[in-house]
């Protein structure tokens, strides 16, 4: 029997919407899968570089249950406020993006509305929750466990049985050595070596990572 096309619209306006456009494209060269409708966004002003499908903001949604959408937006509080407006209006599917050339071994897996960029890896054993942002070429090894909303930039390294807590931010070329924990809503700079557990709601940077902010517990809901 012949899949389904899958009716998909991408929320967000900005790079990580585009390149997410641009894996959506991937999938499809592989396989037909998706039809893609176009962009949302609460800017509906906007234009997105590549096309000028911005069909409206999430009120969009309601009333077209079958269409699912996928929030690519590269900030973790965003994407938790972008979702939470639209569980407001309906109960629409998310869509969860893999690209065709990320490896995902055995017994891992990846949340609704998750996102899983060219080249990446995912050993065995990795959970991911949902609206998860896993970037280009990073690798997640064996175990590592990672909550919902969480952002990883180009090239983290995530070594084994390594947890991340729900919208944390792991900059770009970051490496987590085994079993350390990421706390909740923190953000792990660029380049940073993380050898010892992070607490929530901080900055670390440098090798090895050092505290250089706080913020207030509860302020991604403002
Ligand atoms: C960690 C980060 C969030 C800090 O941003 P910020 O709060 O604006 O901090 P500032 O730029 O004011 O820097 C504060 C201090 O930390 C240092 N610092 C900032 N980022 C650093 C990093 N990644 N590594 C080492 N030191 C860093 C700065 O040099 C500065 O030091 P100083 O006080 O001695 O001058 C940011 O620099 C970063 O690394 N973001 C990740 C970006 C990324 O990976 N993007 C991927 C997009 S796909």
């Amino acid at each position: 029997m012949e899949s389904e096309i899958i009716d998909l619209v991408i929320f967000g306006a900005g790079g990580h919407a585009r390149e997410m456009h641009d894996l959506v494209k991937a999938i499809n060269q592989q396989k037909p899968t998706f039809n893609f409708l176009g962009f949302l966004d609460q800017s509906t002003n906007l234009k997105t570089k590549d096309t000028d499908l911005i069909l409206g903001d999430h009120t969009w949604l309601s009333g077209k249950p079958k269409v699912r959408v996928v929030i690519a937006i590269g900030n973790s509080a965003s994407r938790l406020h972008v979702r939470n407006l639209i569980r407001s209006v309906c109960n629409n599917e998310f869509q969860t993006l893999i690209h065709p050339t990320a490896y995902i071994g055995e017994n891992c897996k990846i949340g609704d509305g998750s996102m899983i960029s060219a080249g990446t890896v995912l050993t065995c054993g990795v959970m991911l929750g949902e609206h998860v942002i896993v970037n280009v070429r990073t690798s997640l090894s064996h175990e590592a466990l990672v909550e919902d909303f969480v952002t990883i930039a180009p090239n983290a390294t995530i070594c084994g049985a390594v947890s991340i807590a729900t919208g944390a931010d792991i900059g770009a070329s970051a490496t987590i050595i085994q079993l350390k924990k990421i706390g909740a809503w923190s953000i792990v700079g660029a380049g940073a070596v993380v050898i010892k557990d992070v607490v929530e709601n901080v900055t670390v940077v440098g090798n090895p990572a050092r505290q250089i902010a706080e913020r207030k517990s509860g302020w991604q809901n403002n």
